[in-house]
C-alpha cells in the first residue's frame, strides 16, 4: 500500500513536472524564435534621423493585439542606460530544471524499466544512471570547447562537426540504451547545451556590458559577438531537440535496428527546415532546403516500414496468446501492477481479462509484433516465438 501511493505521488510529479516543463519550453522557445525573426526583420533607420544619431541599428514596425510596436536595436548599446532592464533568462532556467527534474522522475528512478534493454547492454542500473549523466556533462565540455577553438569562427564547417558529434552520440548512446531512453539522452544533452549557452556564455557577456556601460566605458563588441553565435547556434538545436522530446510516443523511430541513423536523418530534416525559416526572414526564400527536409523525412519512412512478421506453423488459439500476454505484459498492464515503480496500468492499457485483451488487439499487435516496442526494454524478457504467436494470431483475425 505505502509503495502504491509513492507511485502515485511519483506519478503526480511527473504530470506537473512535465506540464511546467512544457509551459516553460514554449515561452523559452517562443522568445528565441520571436527574436530570430526580430533580428533578421531589423531594417536600418533613415540616414541623419534622430535615431540613428542615438546610435540605433535597425528598427521595425509591427501590430500585435490591438497596439502598435516600434523595436529598436542598438548596436553595442545605447548611450545611456535605462533605469529598467529586462533580461531573458528564468524562461530558459526553468525549462532545463523541469526537464532535468523529469529526466529523473521518469529515467532515472526507474532505469530498469526505462533506460536498460538486456538486449542492447546489460548495465547495472547505477551504471544507466552513470552514463546517462555523463552524456550531459560531456556533451556540454566537449561543444564549449570546440566553440573557442578556432573552429568556433566557421560557422557552416562548425555546424557540419556538431551535427557528426551528435550523430556520433546517437549512435554511443543507442548501443548502451534502449531506444526511447537512449533518444531522450541525446534531447537531454542538446538542451543541456543550450541552456549552458544561456547560462555560462549569453548572460555572463551582457552582464559584462552592462558593467562597462556603468563604468562609462564602451563595452567590448566580443561579448555580442559570442552571445550572438550561441544563440545562433540554439536557433538550429531547436527542430532536432522538440522532435526528441516527442519521439516517446514512436516507437517506429526509436526501436527501429538502425534508430541511430533514423535520428540522425530527422535532425539533419529538422535544420534544413529551420534554415529555411531563418533565409525567409531575412527576405530569401530558398524552397530547395526545406524540400530536401521533406525528401529525408519521406525516405525514413519508407526505409523504417514495418514488414509483416512471418507467420509460425501451426494456427494461433486465442489461449496461445493470452498465456503469452499474461506472463510478458500483464505485470505492468493491470489495473494493480506488480512491477515495480507502476501505480498504475501505462497509457492507461490494461490487458488483464480476455475483453481488453480483444479491445485491444490492433494495438499490442503494433506494439509487441511491429514495433517491438513492448515489453518496454523487453523487461519481461518476451521471445520471438512469442511474438510470432501474437503476429499469427492477429493477422490470422484475431480470434
Ligand atoms: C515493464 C512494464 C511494461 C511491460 C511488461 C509492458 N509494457 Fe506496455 N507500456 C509500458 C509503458 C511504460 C507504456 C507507456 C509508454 C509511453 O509512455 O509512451 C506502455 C504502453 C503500451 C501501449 C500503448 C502504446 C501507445 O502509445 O499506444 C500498449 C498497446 C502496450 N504498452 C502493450 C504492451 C504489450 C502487448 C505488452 C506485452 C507484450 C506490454 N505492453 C508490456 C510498460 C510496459
Amino acid at each position: 500500500m505505502e509503495a502504491f501511493l509513492l507511485n502515485y505521488a511519483v506519478e503526480w510529479a511527473n504530470l506537473l513536472v512535465r506540464w511546467l516543463h512544457l509551459i516553460t519550453g514554449i515561452a523559452w522557445i517562443g522568445a528565441s524564435f520571436y527574436f530570430v525573426w526580430l533580428d533578421n526583420s531589423l531594417r536600418p533607420p533613415k540616414p541623419g534621423s534622430d535615431i540613428e544619431k542615438a546610435g540605433v541599428a535597425g528598427e521595425l514596425w509591427a501590430v500585435h493585439g490591438g497596439g502598435f510596436y516600434n523595436p529598436q536595436k542598438y548596436l553595442v548599446a545605447p548611450k545611456q542606460l535605462p533605469d529598467e532592464l529586462h533580461w531573458f533568462k528564468w524562461e530558459a532556467y526553468t525549462t532545463w530544471l523541469s526537464g532535468f527534474a523529469l529526466l529523473c522522475i521518469v529515467y532515472w528512478l526507474n532505469p530498469s524499466a526505462m533506460m536498460i534493454d538486456k538486449s542492447v547492454a546489460d548495465l547495472a542500473p547505477w551504471q544507466a544512471v552513470a552514463i546517462g549523466a555523463g552524456a550531459l556533462v560531456v556533451g556540454w565540455t566537449v561543444y564549449d570547447l570546440l566553440c573557442r577553438s578556432p573552429l568556433g569562427q566557421h560557422d557552416g564547417l562548425f555546424g557540419i562537426v556538431i551535427y557528426l558529434l551528435l550523430v556520433a552520440a546517437a549512435y554511443g548512446l543507442s548501443h548502451v540504451f534502449g531506444g526511447r531512453a537512449a533518444y531522450l539522452h541525446v534531447g537531454a544533452m542538446i538542451g543541456t547545451i543550450m541552456v549552458a549557452n544561456v547560462l555560462m556564455v549569453i548572460i555572463p557577456g551582457q552582464r559584462k556590458m552592462v558593467e562597462a556601460m556603468k563604468a562609462r566605458l564602451t563595452p567590448d563588441p566580443i561579448y555580442g559577438k559570442r552571445g550572438k553565435q550561441r544563440s545562433v547556434h540554439n536557433n538550429y538545436f531547436t527542430l532536432p531537440v522538440l522532435f526528441i522530446m516527442i519521439s516517446n510516443h514512436y516507437a517506429m523511430t526509436y526501436n527501429h535496428r538502425y534508430n541511430w541513423a533514423v535520428l540522425a536523418a530527422i535532425m539533419a530534416a529538422g535544420v534544413l527546415i529551420r534554415h529555411f525559416f531563418n533565409l525567409k526572414h531575412k527576405g530569401r526564400i530558398a524552397w530547395q532546403y526545406p524540400a530536401a527536409g521533406v525528401a529525408i523525412l519521406f525516405g525514413v519512412a519508407v526505409a523504417i516500414a514495418p514488414k509483416p512478421a512471418a507467420a509460425p506453423a501451426g494456427a494461433a488459439d486465442f489461449g496461445k496468446v493470452q498465456a503469452v500476454i499474461a506472463q510478458r505484459c500483464v505485470a505492468c498492464h493491470s489495473a494493480h501492477p506488480t512491477q515495480p515503480g507502476f501505480a498504475t496500468a501505462p497509457a492507461g492499457v490494461m490487458l488483464d481479462s480476455e475483453a481488453l485483451i480483444r479491445q485491444h488487439a490492433a494495438r499490442i499487435y503494433q506494439q509487441a509484433v511491429q514495433l517491438k516496442a513492448m515489453p518496454i526494454g523487453n523487461l519481461t524478457g518476451m521471445t520471438d516465438e512469442e511474438r510470432a504467436v501474437i503476429g499469427a494470431w492477429y493477422e490470422g483475425g484475431a480470434k
